[in-house]
């Protein structure tokens, strides 16, 4: 759908006119679009977006040329009343226009997940060994790295087909890496688990649910904690499956199951913008580093969301307007 805006009258006293430059498709916004309630048929579906002020009609502390990230309408240009602009987080201070997907990555919503999951969730002590799964993805290949460059930490990554586990056992980020579509039952892929990780498992950063986490809690150190980021292989379920928690061994291993959401992070409720500065120094030191599959206009965003469930991407999902 076009519409015209006009520039001039258009954006009222504390509003921004944007462009939008980049759209970004995560999984999360199956759930939604699933859902009865979050978007009606005809709606423009909202989400993770960064892009540039094109005009600012006396605004506090922002300027034409700014750049920003956000949860936004996925549309290219638009009108953002003073209620939004409270909702969008300048990156201008952090990169400049030609690295603007950052602002939907590392320095976005995937980083901090990866940031809170990692660093505020599950708390890496010297010589652990963490497991991450979906580690070819955004979040798990930002926090495979973190875990690397930044902790030291033994490094075990599963991901689905050969060519996703020779790109990251190329890395350099893992000391182990685990092709899940081996394995059909979750006995076989503790099996591969422990092979793999010597010493146990300390923590699981959990992307994924089914067969995977009831692997990676049946090799759990005593002291293990699981950061429950997400469960992609449910969102395309009619229903849930059923999963039974044995709770006894989380008493008498002292182990530790926590759910945890971005947001908390974004809006600074917890660790009050912390996760952008690190993970910011992080970048500009090389320890972390930008991986992505772009996709061109947005038009074509449906193909881009859709390649996450076919684990068509590597790294983050990127939708150029
Ligand atoms: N808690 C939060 O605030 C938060 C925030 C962001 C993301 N998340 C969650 O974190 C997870 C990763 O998100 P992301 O944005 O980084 O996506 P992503 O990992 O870049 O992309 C999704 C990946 O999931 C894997 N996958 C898809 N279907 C699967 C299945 N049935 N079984 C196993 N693996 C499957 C695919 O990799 P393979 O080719 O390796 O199978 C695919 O590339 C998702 O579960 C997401 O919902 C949570």
């Amino acid at each position: 759908v076009e519409s015209t805006i006009d520039s001039e009258t258009d954006v009222p006293i504390g509003g921004l006119l944007v462009a939008v430059l980049v759209v970004s498709a995560d999984p999360y916004l199956r759930g939604l679009i699933r859902s009865n309630n979050a978007f009606k048929p005809n709606d423009i579906i909202s989400g993770f977006v960064a892009g540039k002020v094109l005009k600012a009609n006396q605004v506090d502390k922002w300027v034409e040329g700014d750049l920003f990230g956000g949860t936004l309408p996925f549309s290219t240009h638009q009108v953002l009343s003073t209620e939004s602009v409270a909702k969008i987080w300048k990156l201008s201070e952090f990169i400049d226009e030609s690295d603007i997907s950052a602002g939907i990555g590392i320095l976005g919503m995937p980083g901090a997940t990866a940031f809170g999951g990692l660093c505020d969730v599950l708390r890496p002590e010297p010589g652990e060994t963490i497991f991450i799964s979906a580690a070819a993805g955004a979040v798990g290949g930002l926090v495979a790295s973190i875990a690397k460059t930044v902790y030291g930490l033994y490094v075990i990554g599963s991901c689905g087909g050969e060519d996703k586990v020779k790109l990251l056992q190329s890395s350099g980020h893992f000391d182990e890496v685990i092709d899940y579509k081996k394995f059909t039952t979750a006995a076989e892929l503790a099996n591969a688990l422990r092979a793999a990780a010597p010493k146990g498992v300390d923590m699981y950063f959990e992307n994924v649910g089914g067969i995977h986490f009831e692997a990676a809690l049946a090799v759990l150190n005593d002291h293990g904690r699981v950061a429950v980021c997400g469960q992609i292989s449910e969102y395309n379920q009619a229903q849930p499956k059923p999963f039974s928690l044995h709770a006894l061994p989380l008493i008498y291993k002292s182990q530790r199951i926590e759910g945890f959401i971005s947001s908390s992070w974004i809006s600074g409720k917890i660790g009050q913008g912390k996760w952008i500065k690190d993970l910011h120094l992080w970048y500009k030191e090389g320890k972390i580093s930008k991986q992505e599959t772009v996709t061109e206009g947005i038009e074509n965003w449906p193909f881009a969301f859709i390649s996450l469930f076919e684990g068509a991407n590597i790294g983050k999902v990127v939708v150029r307007v």
